[in-house]
This record gives structure tokens, sequence and C-alpha cells, in this order.
């Protein structure tokens, strides 16, 4: 019998490559059309050797650059030690993490996850069990609150309360026990919030909705209100926290002080999936043995790069580069706006783009700037999500604004 041809992985051209996943791939993504072989900072390298400058840093998964040196080294000295252990036993990696991740955080404990989904989930189970244990909601009543356009993930019980209808049709049965109230509106998070009510559950800015950034006040108002009504006030910081913003956490631009946070992405340091749920005691301590887990969650490579991840952010050093050149980057788009960009919200190294939808569809501008060596992503129709790695230098950033004017000149 002869063996089918396929040609060898190494000798594949980006198209060849493209080409193989078709039928092998499930087609939940519609990705770029570049095939990223290597990287290194911000930058990467595709098959065929050419060179982009990553402008969206894996939804801020990557923060810290590709293959941040303090964090490969952490990650190879675990890998040399010690991988996985399940929490059937303790390791000597997760009580340093869960410390320093709750000192950073300004909160008292933590129930390390995996994915950022997962963290999310997790946050919805401890916020029902506090809701039967701590405040005293009738069995199986409890309700939670979340905001119109939100991204929070992709499970069942995650797309029950999505309003993207893409998210969504297909899906059901969905999970009961939320409601829905526009983002950015304390009016109509008041009115839906009664003695049911677990916890009001917002992303402090809405990142694929388009960066969206809610008036100065709101979170302030979600936190008043949370604790007169006596319900939690979870944030999802899985995209906005962790330097992204200018700040550790997006919810300080406001001085609040949340009682949960969830964080993911970019406390992996772009190596492993790390998420976590972090928050008082009072709140994560309703869990008890066996009432919740995960067999990777808090393994001790995980907690090695996560322990680096924060101490990278214990400097300082990146939270003030995402401050600093977000002020670049606000200032280039602003000379933009009329020349092709419509609009756009940025806080720090963050903006969400509109472009003209008659210079073409997001995904039209996103593959022009393929075309000029940047990579980006489109949300929602013409809006460009732009958030570069927070290691990027000045002139970098200038060049990839130089690069969008470009390809808005030439629509
Ligand atoms: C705010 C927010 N929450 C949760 C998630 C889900 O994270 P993951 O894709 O790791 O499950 C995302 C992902 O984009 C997100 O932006």
């Amino acid at each position: 019998m002869t063996a089918p041809t396929r040609v060898p992985v190494r000798t594949r051209t980006s198209a060849d490559l493209i080409r193989a996943e078709e039928p092998v791939l499930a087609h939940n993504y519609h990705p770029l059309p570049v095939v990223v072989a290597r990287a290194e900072g911000t930058w990467v390298e595709d098959v065929e050797g050419r060179r982009y400058l990553d402008m969206l840093a894996g939804y801020s998964a990557l923060n810290f650059g590709h293959r941040h040196p303090a964090l490969v080294e952490a990650a190879h000295a675990q890998l040399d030690r010690l991988t996985l252990t399940s929490r059937a036993f303790h390791n000597d990696r997760l009580a340093e993490f869960a410390e320093r991740l709750a000192q950073l955080t300004g909160q008292d404990m933590v129930l390390p996850m995996n994915t950022g989904a997962e963290a999310v989930e997790s946050g919805i189970k401890v916020a029902r069990k506090w809701a039967y244990d701590v405040k005293g909601v009738p069995a199986d009543r409890a309700t939670i609150v979340v905001a119109a356009d939100n991204f929070h993930g992709r499970t069942t019980t995650i797309v029950s309360f999505s309003t993207d209808e893409t998210a969504r049709a297909g899906f059901g049965p969905f999970t009961p026990g939320f409601r829905v109230v526009p983002y950015n509106d304390l009016a109509a998070l008041e009115a839906a919030v009664d003695e049911t009510t677990a916890a009001v559950l917002i992303e402090p800015i809405q990142g694929e909705a388009g960066v969206v950034i809610p008036d100065e006040g709101y979170l302030t108002g979600v936190r008043e209100l949370t604790h007169r009504e006596g319900c939690l006030f979870i944030a999802d910081e899985i995209q906005s926290g962790l330097g992204r913003t200018g700040r550790t956490l997006a919810v300080e631009h406001e001085g609040v002080v949340p009682d949960v946070l969830l964080l993911g992405k970019a406390l992996g340091g772009g190596i492993v999936p790390v998420s976590a749920v972090v928050g008082r005691r009072d709140v994560l301590g309703v869990l008890r043995p066996g009432e919740h887990g995960s067999t990777f969650g808090g393994n001790p490579l995980a907690a090695a790069v996560g322990t680096a991840v924060v101490e990278l952010l214990e400097t300082g050093e990146f939270q003030r580069r995402a401050a600093e050149l977000g002020a670049v980057l606000r200032d280039g788009l602003a000379d933009l706006v009329g020349k092709g960009v419509v609009g756009f919200r940025s806080r720090g190294l963050w903006a969400g783009v509109d472009i003209d939808p008659a210079l073409g569809t997001g995904r039209e501008i996103s593959q022009g700037l393929l075309g000029e060596g940047v990579l980006a992503k489109d949300t929602h129709g013409s809006t460009i999500r732009l958030a570069p790695p927070l290691t990027i230098t000045e002139a970098e950033l200038v060049s990839a604004l130089g690069a969008l004017a470009r390809v808005l000149g030439r629509g």
C-alpha cells in the first residue's frame, strides 16, 4: 500500500499549511492568512521569514511580549524540576503564587484555574454559593446581573448571558439565572438588582465590544450600589487587567476594589494558560473540598510562570510603559480622526478604532495592515482593536500608526 503523499512539515509553505488546516480543523475561527512560525518580543515571523509587528498580543495574553526572557527562564527551570501534581497533593510553587497574586491585587485568596472562561464559570459558582450560604437567598433562586455586549468566554453558561447572537444561536438550552442590563447605565443596574442578586458581573472596559470605556463614575457607582444592595461586585479583568490600561487593574482608574476579580490571559505570560478568581476571604472561603476543582488548575508550571508574571508587574515598569506609550497611541489615533478613522476609544496601550465603513470592513483593514507587516484584528463591523505587547517601543508604535495611516489612505 502506498502512503498518502503529504508534504513534510518543514517544507510546507504558508499557503500549504492554511490549505492543510481546512479539512482537519473545526472552522470556529477565521484567522488572517499568516502562519506564524517563531516570535520574539513584539515581533513574529512567518514560515517564509516575513516579519510582522504584533499589535494584538494574543488579545492581551502576551502583555510582556513573546518569550519574555524572565518568563521563559522561569518556565525552563520549572520544566526541569516538576510540572504537574494535580491538587490531590500540594506542590511547592502554589503558595508563593497565591500569596504574591493576592498581594498584587489587594485581595485575600486565590482560586487558580486555567482559561479565562473557567475563571468566569468559577466566579459564577462562588457567587451563587455565597448567595445561598452567606446572603440567605432561597435555594436555586440566585441571580447574577450582567451587561449587554459583554464577552466573558464561550462555555454554555457564559453564552447563556451573551447578547451576541452569533455566540448563542444553535447552542441552547441556556443556563437560567442571569439578567442583562445596558452597560454604563447605573439606573438600569439598580432596577435589575433585588434580594435574589448574588453578584453584578461586568468588564471594567468591554474589550471584545470594541474597547468600550464606561463614563467616569460608573465603576464607583457599581461599587456603591453592590455595597448598598448586599451583593458582590465581580470585575472580569481577564483582558483589561495586568498592566494593559496603565494600571495593574482597570478598576484602579476609579480607585475601586471589587469583591472578586477574574484574571487570565497575561497571567500565563504567553506560555501556559493560567487564570484565577481572586477575592475576599469571606467570599472565596465558601468553597469546601470537593465542591469545585480542576486537574490542571494551580499546577507547578503554571504557578512558576504566574509568579514570574506577578514579579514583572510588581516592578510597575509595564504599567508605566502602558500609561506613557498609551499617550502616544492616543495622540497618533487622534491625528487619524477624519482621515479614515471616525472615532476611537483608548486607555493605556489598548484601543478600539472605528474605521469609516466606506473604506472597508474591519477585516479588510486588518488584511491591509498585514500587507504592511502589522498584525491587528477587527472586532465588530469596522472596528479594529489594537493591543500591542507592553514592551513595544515608541518607534515601533509610531511605525504601526504609520502603517494604519497608509492603509486608510489607500481606502
Ligand atoms: C473579558 C474576558 N473574559 C473572559 C474571556 C475568556 O477567556 P478565554 O478565551 O481564555 O476562555 C475573554 C477572552 O477574550 C475576555 O476578554
